[in-house]
């Protein structure tokens, strides 16, 4: 052997023993792993996320194949970027010292591993600086079966002053890939959540929102990662993530020289400076985040068995179906005519009659979107026996009665805006500008929070069979301002953060007292959709855009993230020309309810709906509690085709949609391959919600094996004139 030789293995045995000796902490789900480690400086990085390692101890040695030589190795991978020494890199954190000093480094001090259950552990890990006493602790959170990993830090101040959060991210993490394609999502109202993907290159990239409340209107903090170049439903590995906070947020996508990926998440810190006392903590909000090798079907059921395990109220229980009246009347009408509508919700078969906006406010009555809003007594008019009679002839009518609420806001037409101005979140020495002619509530305001707390509670104590609120909040911040930090000495730099916590104190004290109420998350459509609020709301309105052939799009990427069960879906008459058929099988893969007025439906459109209802009622548990299958997908075919299979793979139901309507192309002359079921058992397939005038072309009721349908396909004949198909398919023994 010469001499070279010698060096180089001498050299490996020296640094492979030296490897062993770094601290390493393997955070390891079912399949993957998140790996930290301390260098020799005890700088924490992140040297290894992936597939797990047979073999444990070679985690300690994976740093090592990388040549990270330059200026910025040891920094760019930092598992939580302190800023102000050594770094030029988009920071985690950055804070001001008690002695004005803007320099922080971050050491590894500790960690702690916790069992939680035999699926949950929580791993903490204890960084300092070594200058100042001010510690972050990271928390990771491994929701194993489901390879969900929900990650937040707590920033301590350990100094004798005062520190600045100036920023403040919940998460810092570092992807050694090839090509990331990053998929975000835009719009505005009734245009919500349009994906656009690209393909990051070097710089930052960010998304964020500073709207304050209603934040998601332009943008959720939701995004899907696609790492080593494009992923299909089956293949390759994607990341799926959301922020937990009702608030603004801030997500840099930072490409780094070696062409890394840093990604640091967290609270917006857009004028949002969080001053800490001695002693004091501030804790971050989650980032929520589910990895796969295997394409985006598997990461996005992992999310939704981790929302249905883990955090959606109910998330593995049921559901009310619905007739809600906001687009049969809007602000227009009375107590008869609402028990009218009763009937409608009767004759449907739906479970529930939900009552919307416009039934309060007496001295400004609330009979448009400009008057009444914050006033919550019923209004004498329109409502003379109270709601209380409504909820009695609703249960005279064989159907729960549920409310709408927005008691986030306030209307400058109204009694609160005159009592209380305090309370509104505004500027004095500004002109007031208004969303929707109205504005929001300084929740960072603990009287305000009781008084949220009390619409609610009043409702429920006065009628406690109310089964059901829709929790709508329309308004974003402008001139953000709170006269209560202002009297409390406190920065109104807090007021961002304040309003969310705010808002959750409100949220927990109704869940506490009213744990199973099921409760929509409205905010106007698509404003307010986040893991955050998902902890208190059983199901979210994706947007007011009702229409069904926008809708297999919206509901087509909202099903990326959240569950089916959480999707609120109505049919309405938002486009008038779309067949009741087509309407009803489109809402059908969410959590079905209806805004029509009853009434007016044809005879045949009614016999369709309520068997739609029928056999919505016998397949719902399938659909809420099955696993999804995106089959086809509606941005590169004329038609969308998903499926939802139960949990034994005994039944299944198949959704199939025509998006567009050109000749040629419409038809689906291809079988499609069926997913998820079990290939040695054999599935009778039948179409329903057939309409009595649209009778079915399908061979019902045959029988396949699940390898046939998984292999060859099932053809479900959509035309121009069968533009929506739906299959129930059963095993048979
Ligand atoms: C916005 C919601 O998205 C609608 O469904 C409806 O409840 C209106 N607000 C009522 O003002």
């Amino acid at each position: 052997m010469n001499k070279i030789y010698l060096t180089i293995i001498i050299v490996l045995i020296v640094n492979t023993l030296f490897s062993q000796s770094l601290v390493t902490i393997a955070l390891e789900s079912k399949d993957y792993a998140l790996v930290l480690q301390a260098d020799e400086n005890k700088r924490l990085g992140t040297v290894y996320f992936g597939k797990k390692l047979a073999q444990k101890t070679e985690y300690a040695i994976a740093a090592q194949q990388y040549d990270y030589s330059d200026n910025n190795a040891g920094i760019y991978n930092n598992a939580y970027t302190p800023s102000g020494t050594w770094s030029m890199i988009e920071p985690a954190l950055q804070v001001t010292h008690a002695d004005g000093n803007i320099s922080t480094e971050l050491l590894y001090i500790s960690h702690e591993n916790q069992v939680i259950d035999k699926n949950v552990k929580l791993i903490n890990v204890l960084l300092q600086d070594p200058v100042y006493k001010t510690t972050v602790e990271l928390f990771y959170k491994i929701y194993h079966n489901e390879n969900v990993f929900e990650q937040w830090c707590e920033i301590k101040n350990g100094e004798k002053g005062t520190v600045v959060l100036n920023k403040y991210a919940s998460t810092n993490l570092y992807f050694s890939n090839s090509e990331f394609h990053l998929t975000h999502y835009n719009g505005t109202w009734a245009r919500e959540m349009k994906p656009e993907t690209e393909v990051l290159t070097a710089g930052i990239k960010t998304l964020d929102s500073k709207l304050g409340a209603r934040t998601n209107l332009y943008q959720p903090p939701t995004f899907m990662l696609e790492l080593d170049g494009k992923a299909s439903e089956q293949h390759g590995k994607v990341l799926l993530s959301n922020l937990a906070w009702s608030g603004n947020f801030k997500f840099d996508f930072e490409k780094d020289s070696y062409g890394n990926l840093r990604l640091i998440a967290g609270a917006n810190p857009y004028n949002a400076a969080y001053e800490l006392k001695p002693n004091e903590s501030f804790k971050t909000p989650a980032l929520i985040y589910s990895y796969s090798e295997n394409g985006k079907g598997t990461a996005s059921r992992q999310m939704h068995r981790w929302a249905k395990n883990y955090r959606v109220p109910d998330g593995n229980g049921s559901r009310l179906t619905l007739l809600n009246n906001w687009e049969a009347t809007y602000f227009d009408f009375d107590e008869n005519k609402i028990v009218e509508l009763f009937q409608g919700a009767k004759k449907l078969g739906v479970d529930m009659f939900l009552l919307d906006d416009g039934w309060f406010g007496n001295k400004y009555p609330r009979n448009g979107d400009n008057a009444g809003l914050g006033d919550w007594q019923e209004n004498r008019k329109k409502l003379p026996h109270g709601l209380g009679y409504l909820v009695k002839e609703a249960t005279a009518a064989g159907i729960k009665f549920g409310i709408w609420v927005e008691p986030e806001m306030v209307n400058p037409k109204s009694e609160l805006y005159e009592n209380h101005l305090d309370w509104v979140i505004r500027q004095d020495k500004r002109p007031e500008h208004y969303f929707r002619n109205q504005l929001v509530l300084d929740l960072s305001n603990p009287e305000v929070q009781d008084f949220v707390y009390e619409v609610l509670d009043s409702i429920f104590t006065k009628n406690p069979e109310i089964a059901f609120v829709k929790w709508d909040c329309n308004a974003v911040i402008y001139n953000a301002h709170s006269d209560y930090l202002e009297k409390m000495k406190l920065p109104q730099t807090h007021l961002y953060v304040d309003y969310v916590n705010g808002l959750y104190k409100v949220l927990d004290r109704i869940r506490k007292k009213y744990p199973k109420v099921p409760m929509m998350l409205c905010s106007g459509g698509g404003g307010r959709v986040d893991y955050g609020s998902l902890k208190y709301f059983t199901e979210f309105w994706l947007s007011d855009n009702t229409d069904p052939l926008e809708r297999v799009f919206l509901q087509w990427d909202y099903s990326h993230f959240y569950p089916a069960i959480t999707l609120c879906a109505h049919v309405t008459n938002w486009d008038k020309k779309a067949t009741i058929k087509y309407r009803t099988d489109v809402a059908m893969m969410g959590k079905l309810g209806f805004d029509i007025v009853v009434d007016e439906l044809s005879q045949p459109d009614l016999v369709y709906c309520q068997n739609a209802i029928r056999n919505y009622d016998n397949i719902k548990n399938i659909i809420w509690q099955g696993d999804l299958f995106r089959l086809v997908s509606p941005y590169e075919n004329p038609y969308a085709s998903l499926m939802f299979v139960d949990e034994k793979k005994e039944r299944a139901v198949m959704f199939n949609y025509l998006v567009a309507n050109r000749f040629d192309f419409t038809y689906s002359y291809q079988p499609i391959l069926l997913r998820g079921l079990d290939s040695s058992k054999n599935y009778k397939v039948k179409e329903i919600n057939i309409h009595p005038d649209v009778p079915s072309t399908f061979e019902n009721d045959k029988i396949y094996s699940g390898d046939f349908l998984m292999k060859v396909g099932l053809n479900p004949n959509i035309t121009l004139v069968r533009e929506s198909v739906v299959m129930e398919i059963q095993e048979v023994n």
